[in-house]
């Protein structure tokens, strides 16, 4: 390519990215809060300051169960791994795929809601009525977000552009084949096709001058770290506009406990080399993981206030990370939405959050970075900054 052909690709490629940031900001704008969801936001702050057990405010965020099908068996993932043992009393129960009407039912209920996720349970493309579910949250004024394992995002991806999704996050998951297949146990082929699909879509964004965000997320344990400057440039060389690098989830049992996999706070010299990893000019492209600090005792989850999860059978929770089991908390159909949201069951876990001590807390809960997590990124974290600097 000559040196002037290529100054004008470039040229052309930096008034594409302005233009889609003028539609992107032009869609927020639009999607303007309505008057319950504004006022359901303030009842929300005011209540963070006092929370109790029956909420005042309904859930700021609708989390759908999509389906519970995949069509990949990660290692890590704890519904669909084929060795972590799927007996624990919090794996995800079988559920049917969401359909259009118990989701017209939950936005009756929780119309208030601001955003919708639609990612939980397997692949979420596998359901065949997403993109009627991304319509009538949006046409809600709701930002709809979903995840996918970018396998078989190919087929999808012009639907994808077309419909008022707001966000899609592509788990990659590797820096390189061979740490996408210690990761997930899948099939390292499988990598070439994920980041040639999310290349695929980045180029139909940019063309199209669509709206929609697409960020990658990758998993980080005590192992790959030290490869977030390659994941970062695997991801940003692929055209995405965000990178999420999560904790790692634990399961109590062999290769996938705390101890083996969860970075914590005492990982001083991890947390240090993160801290360094993402050059400055990047870090309001990129989250950081947040850290679990086993020491701490403040409980900081909020879901059992701030989300309602719910799944095909029309079941309803509020987990999404790791207490999966939606069966026998009650269902969308148990009276309004206010006796829904304040069930005995809701009430109950949100007593264990207000408890004092840990004794009360699920075991998945007591390890997990919602709850005891810090941001390696938080300087004013005592508890990080003192072990960091020590
Ligand atoms: C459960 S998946 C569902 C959506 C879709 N199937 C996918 O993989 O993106 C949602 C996210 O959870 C992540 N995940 C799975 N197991 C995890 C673990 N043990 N720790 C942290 N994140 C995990 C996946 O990488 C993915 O980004
Ligand atoms: S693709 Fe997502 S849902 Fe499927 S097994 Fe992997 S992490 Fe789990
Ligand atoms: S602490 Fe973690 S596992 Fe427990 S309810 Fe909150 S998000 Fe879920």
């Amino acid at each position: 390519m000559s040196g002037k052909k290529g100054r004008w690709m470039g040229l052309a490629k930096g008034v594409g990215s302005v233009l889609r940031k003028v539609r992107r900001r032009f869609r927020d704008g639009l999607r303007l809060a309505s008057r319950g969801q504004k006022e359901n936001l303030e009842r929300y702050r005011q209540e963070r300051e006092c929370r109790g057990v029956i909420a005042a405010a309904k859930p700021l965020v609708i989390s759908v169960v999509s389906t519970g099908r995949c069509n990949m068996a990660c290692d890590m993932c704890v519904t669909h791994s084929r060795r972590i043992p799927a007996d624990r009393r919090w794996a995800q129960n079988p559920t049917k795929d969401m359909d259009v009407e118990t989701f017209r039912e939950v936005l009756d209920r929780f119309p208030e809601a601001a955003q919708v996720h639609i990612i939980g349970g397997g692949e979420p493309l596998l359901n065949p009525d997403f993109f009627s579910l991304v319509e009538l949250g949006a046409g809600r004024g709701m930002a709809v977000k979903t995840f996918s394992n970018g396998v078989a995002l190919g087929p999808s991806i012009a639907r994808l552009l077309d419909s008022p999704l707001h966000t899609l996050t592509v788990s990659i998951n590797g820096h390189a084949p061979e740490e996408f297949a210690r990761m997930t146990g899948m099939d390292p082929g499988m990598y070439g096709a994920i980041l040639m699909n999310v290349g695929r879509l980045t180029a139909a964004r940019d063309r199209r001058l669509s709206p929609l965000v697409v960020n990658a997320s990758f998993i980080l344990d005590k192992t790959n770290y030290v490869h977030v400057p390659a994941m970062l440039e695997t991801a940003f060389g692929l055209g995405v506009d965000g990178v999420h690098l999560v904790s790692f989830l634990p399961s109590p049992c062999d290769g996938y406990r705390v101890e083996e996999r969860t970075i914590t706070t005492d990982d001083a010299a991890i947390v240090g080399f993160l801290r360094r990893a993402v050059p400055a000019g990047l870090r309001r492209r990129v989250s950081l993981p947040t850290v679990l600090d086993r020491g701490a005792s403040a409980k900081r989850c909020s879901c059992h206030w701030a989300q309602v999860r719910v799944n095909g059978n029309g079941e309803v929770s509020s987990c999404s990370m790791m207490l999966l089991n939606m069966a026998g908390h009650g269902t969308i159909r148990d009276g309004s939405a206010m006796e829904v949201w304040n069930s005995a069951w809701f009430q109950g876990m949100r007593a264990k959050f207000l408890s004092e001590g840990k004794d009360a807390l699920e075991l998945p809960c007591t390890v997990c970075v919602d709850n005891f997590g810090v941001s390696p990124w938080d300087d004013e974290s005592d508890a990080l900054t003192d072990r960091v600097s020590s």
